[in-house]
């Protein structure tokens, strides 16, 4: 009897479920809990989310990421919507890499109407915000999830890797302010 080859079901699992959109990048809806496992935070296994897959793209290391202190990183193009963070929270964050899985990144933009978040990351608290249109605040230890202001959607998510001592970014779950859809 022949032996089955070993399935790598998360790659599998995820690469059935993907399609191509317009812009030829792979979005697909998934739960939390299939996209990051045994790494979400809190209750949020089973909350759905699209799930955009980019091009890989390196955006920081782990050995000089310091504690609170974000890094800025354009993903995946370069105009001004595309801003994101890169954040070591010290905290336990849903999606987190690393020994603590506490290394996360978000886009730099509030969903509500596109508010830049640049220097509102709030280290006591975690989150990014109050945005200084309308005061939304994001919580980053979990999936971006809005805790107060007018938005209703959660803060789109990086989606990481990491390969050795280097960080990628390889998508993205929600979809960033002013598209409708990713890449
Ligand atoms: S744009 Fe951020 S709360 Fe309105």
């Amino acid at each position: 009897m022949t032996s089955q080859p070993e399935i790598d079901c998360q790659a599998t699992c995820v690469s059935r479920r993907l399609f191509l959109n317009a812009s030829g990048a792979a979005t697909a809806t998934m739960l939390l809990g299939e996209l990051f496992p045994n790494r979400v935070h809190g209750q949020a296994q089973d909350t759905p989310v699209q799930v955009t897959k980019l091009p890989r793209q390196k955006i920081g290391q782990l050995s000089k990421l310091e504690a609170d202190q974000p890094v800025s990183f354009n993903y995946p193009g370069e105009g001004e919507l595309h801003n994101c963070m890169l954040i070591k929270t010290a905290e336990l964050s849903g999606g987190g890499l690393g020994d603590a899985q506490d290394i996360v990144a978000f886009s730099g933009r509030c969903t509500h109407m596109g508010g830049s978040l640049e220097g509102e990351y709030n280290a006591e608290h975690k989150v990014a915000g109050p945005c200084r249109l309308h005061l939304t605040t994001f919580d980053l230890t979990r999936h971006g999830m809005v805790i107060a202001g007018h938005a209703t959607e959660a803060l789109p998510q990086i989606i990481l890797e990491l390969d050795g001592d280097d960080i990628y970014a390889t998508g993205i779950a929600g979809l960033l302010y002013g598209y409708s859809v990713n890449g």
